[in-house]
């Protein structure tokens, strides 16, 4: 398993398929997935990881899974991966955690760390955070990860007309 990167609290580590019950536990929850317009299905999970798989060996990076250090235990999913937006394609800090850990700092605190691998580490002078405009704990970490507002665009997914607000932070 390879460490990406630490925090105070945290591990990143890439993922691997003993972690799909773990993600499982987040991606398969509603409330969790709202920004999605719902949960993902388990063959979307398993979709999902193999995708991640993908990325770590044609990019060098992707979303990781969160460890917490005192427990082992996976609490999310945090990390770099090429987002779209209306002027192009960007490197762009995603984040997912297990509801039952919310609201402990866990999200603000692994994309700081991720935004200083990706600047330390892998030489980007601009990160980004794509968030729904409904999505406020997002919007929040994107904040706490030092990030501003810079334009807002619609994606479509699932059939959906979606306003997003573009954040980014600069080295
Ligand atoms: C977004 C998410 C990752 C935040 O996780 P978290 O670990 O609870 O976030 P944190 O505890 O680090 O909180 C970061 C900031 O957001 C704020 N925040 C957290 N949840 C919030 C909520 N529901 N509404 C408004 N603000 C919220 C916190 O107050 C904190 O700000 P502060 O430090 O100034 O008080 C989590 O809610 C989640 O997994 N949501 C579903 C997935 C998702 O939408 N991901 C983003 C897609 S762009």
């Amino acid at each position: 398993m390879k460490t990406i990167l630490e925090t105070p609290r945290l591990l990143l580590r890439e993922m691997t398929r003993d972690d799909l019950p773990a993600l499982w536990e987040i991606v398969g929850d509603d409330e969790t997935m709202y920004a999605w317009n719902g949960a993902w299905s388990e063959q979307e999970n398993v979709e999902g990881l193999e995708k991640q798989l993908r990325g770590y060996r044609e990019n060098g990076f992707g979303r990781w899974a969160v460890v917490l250090k005192a427990t082992g235990r996976v609490v999310g999913m945090c990390g770099l991966m090429w987002g779209d937006t209306d002027s192009g394609r960007v490197p762009e800090i995603g984040y997912l955690f297990n509801r039952a850990f919310w609201h402990n700092g866990y999200a603000a605190e692994a994309a700081v760390g991720c935004r200083r691998y990706a600047f330390d580490a892998l030489g980007f002078d601009e990160v980004f955070a794509v968030v729904r405009d409904t999505n406020l704990a997002s919007m929040n970490v994107a904040i706490r990860a030092g990030m501003t507002v810079r334009g807002r665009f619609t994606k479509h997914y699932r059939g959906v007309d979606m306003p997003h607000y573009v954040f980014s932070v600069r080295r």
